[in-house]
């Protein structure tokens, strides 16, 4: 196996220089080697991905205080791994386990068992902690669920020597049908140290005692190696992913963002590449390496103007493909062992280790038809496309994608018609029945226990009804007859009219006006209860709706309604999606915006990025605590919150005058403009805002492509620091170091025209 995936790999080599030396302008064989590390939040990142495998393989880092080393490795293969931690032998000692990234690998085994393998370097006598082999997701159960584990995940020891120990995880379901499934832990000493192991006395149940003694004076040297027989999916390479930069017809601005991406001279493309596949585009890595519906579409909205057709039609297939018969569409998809352990708790243990589909967002089911419609209506390479693409038959279930996607217009359209009929709180949308969590800020805490969320109602419905209308006017989907209360209209009409409906009532029932001297009162009480310092307060507010001493009232958007229409009052980030999504925004909704963009807590910025809660007016003040910066979805910077916002407002402003040279993504103005792009002194307050949004975001450059971050704050100098979220969640929450929706970014540039890159 190694020979020939070695000679394989001199083949290319070769290829490539041959090409080099007859042709220096010819287009170079796709590199199908990904590799490329990050350090963030403590950790080391290493991925990589060949023609045999993808994996992320995290080590804490050296310079992190922590005693306890940690190692995590992530496939996407059956969303498999392992998690271990090493201890110093003796408590007082400083432990550091550093990887070597040049023996860093894909590796097989027999029974088909494909993953890495790399060298980890001891410095000390190290004992084995906590270890989990087999699904990510029980991983993720015991790092972000204060140590949750299942014993029916336990894993086994299936050799253990001085040299070389081997635990063994097989799948609950991984038996069946003369299959052996599973996931296995090599270590095997290659130097300076040896094993000492001690099992344990009540079968799997406990675990052995694993010592790794090192050499007085040496460094031990472990090669670890994880693998499991679960399939490898094929990943995208930048080539196949981005258009390439420099072709006729690109505007400057496109060109500009395409810079490096295809030809894969810019690791950011190689980042994103990891992230994608033949069959699927994944979340983020380590925790998320797998289908999340939401994020597919979010991260398709911000790349697709970069993208490939054939890119971008991966991503649009995967969601079409795993709706469910109502039109419901999918949220994540649990794999391998994990799958086995959802459907048994289901009830459901006939079905094996089959996928398990969850369907509790009602954010998802409505991205994808505006994203559709931008793709195949608004963009230059989707035009066209549409019949060839709504024609294929789907692979994961009976069905062409025309017939599924009618489904989802049907299953979205007949939920916003009662609003339509009688906008009331209770004909708009609320979490699934029972469930806790329903759109992105999904934690239990994330809308402030409100089940009613702003971004769905004001936001996303209305911009799906507008998507529907588009695609039916176009012959994109069947412009049919729907008969409704005795009225015979066609689709496009019924859905504009809802949408003209939810367009201008919606938000009102999200409205919360404080009376001047109240909200300066509660930003004062804010700012003492969050430790932080009244000089935030005052300063440059002069484009704030209050002033100190102001009576003028305060009026923002609730986070979200508790079921009785009563507002949370958190100001928040979700203002964006109606400005990169909506349609007919108002004078009215923009001056909120530039009103969140002012410094925090008056408003969402800090120097380090836009926080995407900020519970400061709150009359509810248990929020401040609630909605904290260790709260996953609290006083929190999201990347691709910011890039939201970012695209959204140059989306609102390119209505009124385009700026080529700034543009990617190709927004057709509505006719006629917006009336409020007659006002001079509004639009500059737009710009004005824009450029402090992007004066924020560029305060913390260096995280833009991970998933999130906290901040720390200095009273002596009143700035913002980027923190590590994992280090003060008390449920261990931490950023993933690559978000693919973070990688929005890409398809961005700043007011100048510049990337952020
Ligand atoms: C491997 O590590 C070395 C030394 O830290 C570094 O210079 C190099 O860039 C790393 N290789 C990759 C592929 O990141
Ligand atoms: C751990 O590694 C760091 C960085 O490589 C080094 O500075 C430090 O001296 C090491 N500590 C020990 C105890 O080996
Ligand atoms: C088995 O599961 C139990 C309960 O979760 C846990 O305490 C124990 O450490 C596990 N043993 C192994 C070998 O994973
Ligand atoms: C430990 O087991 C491995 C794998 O079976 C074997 O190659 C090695 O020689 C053994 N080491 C010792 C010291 O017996
Ligand atoms: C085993 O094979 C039977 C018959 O082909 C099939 O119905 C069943 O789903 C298979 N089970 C698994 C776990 O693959
Ligand atoms: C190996 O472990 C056993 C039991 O945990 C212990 O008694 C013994 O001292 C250890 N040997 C070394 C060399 O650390
Ligand atoms: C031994 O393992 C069983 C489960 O396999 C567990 O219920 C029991 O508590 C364990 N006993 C001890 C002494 O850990
Ligand atoms: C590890 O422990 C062994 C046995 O106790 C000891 O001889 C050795 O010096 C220790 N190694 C280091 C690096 O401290
Ligand atoms: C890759 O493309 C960038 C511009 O998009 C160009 O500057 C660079 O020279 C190209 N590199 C190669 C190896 O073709
Ligand atoms: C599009 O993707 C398919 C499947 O991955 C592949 O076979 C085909 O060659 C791709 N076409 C282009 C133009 O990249
Ligand atoms: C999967 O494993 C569970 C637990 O052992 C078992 O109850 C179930 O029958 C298995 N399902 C299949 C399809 O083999
Ligand atoms: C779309 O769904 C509607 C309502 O279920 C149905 O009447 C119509 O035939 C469907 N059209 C297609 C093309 O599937």
């Amino acid at each position: 196996m190694h020979l020939v995936s070695l000679s394989l790999a001199f083949l290319l080599s070769l290829v490539r220089i041959l090409v080099h030396a007859t042709s220096g302008a010819a287009i170079l064989p796709s590199d199908t080697d990904v590799k490329f590390q990050i350090e963030t939040g403590g950790n080391n990142n290493y991925f990589l991905r060949d023609a045999l495998t993808t994996a992320q393989v995290l080590v804490s880092s050296s310079s992190s205080n922590a005693s306890v080393r940690r190692v995590v490795v992530a496939l996407p293969a059956g969303n498999t791994g392992a998690l271990t931690y090493f201890l110093p032998l003796n408590l007082s000692d400083k432990l550091n386990v550093t990887l070597d990234n040049s023996t860093l690998r894909s590796t097989t085994e027999d029974f088909d068992n494909v993953g890495v393998q790399a060298n980890l370097a001891f410095s000390q006598n190290a004992t084995m902690g906590v270890t989990i082999v087999g699904a990510v997701r029980a991983m993720r159960d015991y790092v972000e669920g204060s140590g949750t584990m299942h014993e029916i995940f336990n894993y086994t020891v299936a050799h253990a020597n001085s040299t070389s120990l081997r635990l063994h995880r097989q799948w609950i379901n991984g038996t069946a049908n003369g299959t052996f499934k599973g996931a296995d832990l090599y270590l095997n000493i290659l130097s300076d140290a040896q094993l000492n192991i001690t099992l344990g006395n009540n079968g799997t149940f406990t675990p052995p005692t694993v010592n790794v003694i090192v050499q007085e004076g040496e460094t031990g040297v472990i090669q670890m190696r994880v693998l499991t027989n679960e399939s490898t999916i094929q990943g995208i390479d930048s080539g196949e992913l981005f258009l390439p930069a420099g072709s006729p017809n690109q505007s400057d601005g496109l060109d500009t963002a395409l810079k490096g991406l295809s030809n894969g001279t810019d690791v950011h493309a190689e980042q994103v590449s990891f992230l994608t596949f033949k069959d699927k585009f994944t979340a983020g890595g380590w925790r998320f390496l797998t289908y999340f519906g939401r994020d597919s579409m979010i991260a398709l909205r911000f790349l697709m103007p970069l993208l490939t057709p054939n890119a971008t039609e991966t991503a649009l297939g995967a969601v079409i493909e795993r709706a469910n018969s109502s039109g419901a569409l999918c949220h994540e998809e649990t794999i391998g062992d994990y799958a086995s352990f959802v459907n048994i708790q289901n009830n459901q243990s006939e079905l094996g280790n089959q996928p398990f589909y969850d369907y509790k967002m009602i954010d998802t089911d409505l991205y994808l038809i505006p994203t559709l419609a931008h793709y195949f209506l608004d963009l230059p390479q989707g035009r066209g496309r549409a019949s060839a693409f709504l024609r294929r038959n789907a692979s994961l279930q009976d069905g062409t994608y025309l017939e599924l996607l009618n489904r989802t217009v049907q299953y979205n359209l007949a939920l916003a018609l009662p609003f339509r009929s009688t906008p009331n709180v209770t004909n708009l949308l609320s979490f699934r029945p029972g469930q806790p969590v329903g759109n992105w800020r999904d934690s239990n805490e994330g809308t402030g226990y409100g089940p009613i969320p702003f971004d769905v109602n004001v936001a996303l419905v209305p911009a799906n009804l507008r998507a529907t209308a588009r695609l039916a006017r176009s012959g994109i989907i069947d412009n049919g007859a729907m008969v409704l209360r005795n009225t015979t209209t066609t689709l496009a009409d019924l859905a504009d009219a809802a949408a003209s409906v939810w367009e201008e009532k919606a938000a009102s029932f999200f409205e919360i006006s404080i009376n001047g001297s109240v909200a300066e009162e509660r930003l004062q009480n804010y700012v003492a209860a969050a430790n932080l310092s009244e000089a935030l307060l005052s300063g440059t507010t002069a484009t704030a709706g209050i002033e100190a001493g102001n009576t003028v009232n305060k009026i923002f958007y609730a986070l979200s309604l508790m079921e009785d229409g009563s507002p949370v009052e958190v100001l928040n980030s979700d203002l964006g999606f109606a400005l990169l999504y909506g349609s007919n925004v108002t004078q009215e909704y923009l001056q909120r915006v530039v009103e969140a963009l002012q410094p925090f807590p008056r408003g969402l910025l800090t120097n380090i990025g836009m926080v995407v809660a900020n519970p400061a007016y709150d009359s509810n003040t248990t929020n401040t605590e609630v909605l904290n910066r260790a709260a996953y979805h609290g006083t929190v910077v999201w990347s691709w919150q910011q890039g939201l916002m970012a695209a959204g407002i140059a989306r609102q402003l390119g209505f009124c005058h385009s700026n080529a040279s700034a543009i990617v993504d190709p927004n057709p103005a509505p006719l006629p403009k917006p009336s409020w792009c007659g006002n001079v002194t509004f639009v500059d307050s737009l710009v004005a805002a824009q450029t402090r949004l992007w004066t924020s975001i560029r305060g913390a450059n260096d995280s833009i492509f991970t998933e999130v971050w906290t901040y720390s704050f200095n009273n002596s100098t009143n700035l913002f620091s980027p923190a590590d979220l994992a280090i003060i969640s008390p449920q261990g929450t931490e950023s993933d170091a690559i978000q693919l929706w973070s990688y929005g970014f890409l398809g961005l540039l700043d007011p100048n025209g510049d990337t952020i890159r």
